[in-house]
């Protein structure tokens, strides 16, 4: 496999992987973390949420840092090797994950902040939690539809009608 693949297939990755993280991350925070903090009294409840936050949100800073390096190197990488195919929605698609993801990171980061603002977030954490959930949801599924209009990697494919007798599939 030539260098280049294996630097787009790396990148895929890291992509993913950071997604994997952030997503999968919000839903135990939501689903998990928020209904077994109520058991504890209200003291040890804050200090709990205040050390859980200062971890986190150094792995939310990390996913974010991630996605935005990976997913500009994709992006551009794809336009550069697939031109020809991708269709003129791909922009708009791209347009809109992008403005989504901006939305997610936004409200990911005001809610491990120490701002006042942070603080009136938090009050409605849970609303807040689910909002960025399913803004990811539709970057996902944006983001599945892109993938649909291009290989991998390697060359462009020929159109079907430019192959010849020999290379047609019956
Ligand atoms: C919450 C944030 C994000 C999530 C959950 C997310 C998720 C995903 C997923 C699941 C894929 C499909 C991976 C594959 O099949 O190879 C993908 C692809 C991609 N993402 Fe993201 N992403 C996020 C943010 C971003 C950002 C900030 C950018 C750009 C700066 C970006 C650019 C891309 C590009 C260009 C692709 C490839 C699309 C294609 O195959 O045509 N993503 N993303």
């Amino acid at each position: 496999m030539p260098v280049v693949d294996v630097v787009n297939l790396v990148s895929r990755w890291l992509h993913i992987m950071a997604a994997a993280t952030a997503v999968g991350g919000t839903i135990f925070a939501l689903l998990v973390v928020l209904p077994a903090a109520g058991v504890l009294a209200p003291e040890a409840r804050e200090a709990f949420h205040v050390a859980a936050r200062r971890r986190w949100s150094k792995i939310v800073m990390g996913a974010i840092a991630v996605l935005l390096i990976s997913g500009l190197y994709n992006y551009f990488t794809i336009k550069h090797n697939y031109r020809e195919l991708l269709p003129r929605w791909y922009e708009a698609a791209f347009g809109i994950k992008f403005l989504l993801a901006f939305a997610v990171f936004t409200i990911a980061s005001l809610l491990v902040g120490r701002t006042s603002l942070a603080q009136r977030l938090r009050s409605n954490i849970r609303f807040w939690l689910s909002a960025n959930l399913l803004m990811a949801a539709l970057i996902i599924a944006i983001s599945g539809l892109m993938r649909t209009t291009h290989p991998a990697a390697g060359p462009v494919p020929k159109p079907v009608w430019a192959k010849t007798g020999a290379e047609t599939d019956n």
